[in-house]
């Protein structure tokens, strides 16, 4: 509970700074910069090649979520909870309890689709930290769509978010969201808000690691390639490749 404080915490001191992880050299990496480090089912997209979010299970989250916690000891570690692992109170229970207990994260990040206030308030109601998400939530959105850019969905948004606070969320993940709705959600909401494509007027940002660093190839308007991490993997290879072919690797230094 000390990290989830500290989190609350820094609404109006400092922006929260958060990014995601699926395994150990990134983990490590993340744990010196990062206050909390996802373990988002973009998992799926960003590194194993599906489509979208859909067909990512408990265990491939469980069996990553396990590598990241590893390997944090100062960031707050936070696993989403994939799609239909938390379609009634009983089942997001159990597997919330068990994402915490096998992975050792501190907390779990649930999409909220209108329907389930009640579970969510469920899972927080058992002492275990959720995550809450609205705006486009790629668990429940078939198509891509900005959100909260007309005054409807605005007031609609507004709602989903003090929702989400009512059911205990210690933070809420705004996806997609204009500016104006992201900042009216921000100021009316004690606990802080995450913004990934929802302006500098949330309390924190989020994007996904391989995105940001130019390794995924999915770059829309809300991802700045902060480096181009492909280019120099590439640089890499290729002179492992000369190296090989012009029998220069291995040495005398490499071999026994
Ligand atoms: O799965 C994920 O990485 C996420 C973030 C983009 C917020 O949900």
């Amino acid at each position: 509970m000390k990290k989830i404080n500290k989190i609350i915490n820094l609404k109006n001191k400092r922006p929260i700074v958060c990014l995601t992880a699926y395994s150990k050299p990134f983990a490590k990496i993340l744990d010196k910069y990062c206050d909390i480090v996802l373990v988002g089912d973009s998992l799926a997209t960003a590194m194993l090649g599906m489509k979208n979010t859909h067909n990512v299970t408990i265990d491939t989250m469980i069996q990553h979520g396990i590598s990241v916690k590893e390997n944090l000891s100062n960031s707050l570690c936070v696993v989403d909870m994939p799609v239909n692992t938390y379609r009634n109170i009983r089942q997001a229970k159990k597997n919330a309890k068990m994402i915490l207990k096998k992975t050792k994260c501190e907390a779990v990040k649930m999409e909220y689709n209108k329907k389930n206030y009640d579970i969510i308030k469920s899972v927080v109601s058992i002492g275990i930290p959720v995550m809450g998400h609205i705006g486009f939530t790629p668990q429940h959105f078939k198509k891509f769509k900005v959100q909260g850019l007309i005054e409807k969905e605005q007031n609609d948004l507004i709602e989903q978010a003090n929702k989400n606070q009512d059911a205990g969320v210690f933070s809420l993940v705004l996806e997609c969201i204009g500016e104006s709705t992201a900042k009216a959600i921000t100021k009316s909401l004690k606990i802080p808000t995450i913004g990934i494509g929802a302006s500098k007027y949330c309390d924190g940002q989020i994007l996904v690691t391989d995105d940001m660093l130019g390794l995924s190839g999915f770059y829309p308007k809300f991802v700045k390639k902060f480096i181009n991490l492909n280019n120099i993997i590439e640089i890499g290879i290729k002179k492992y490749k000369k190296a090989v072919l012009d029998k220069n690797f291995p040495s005398k230094k490499n071999t026994f």
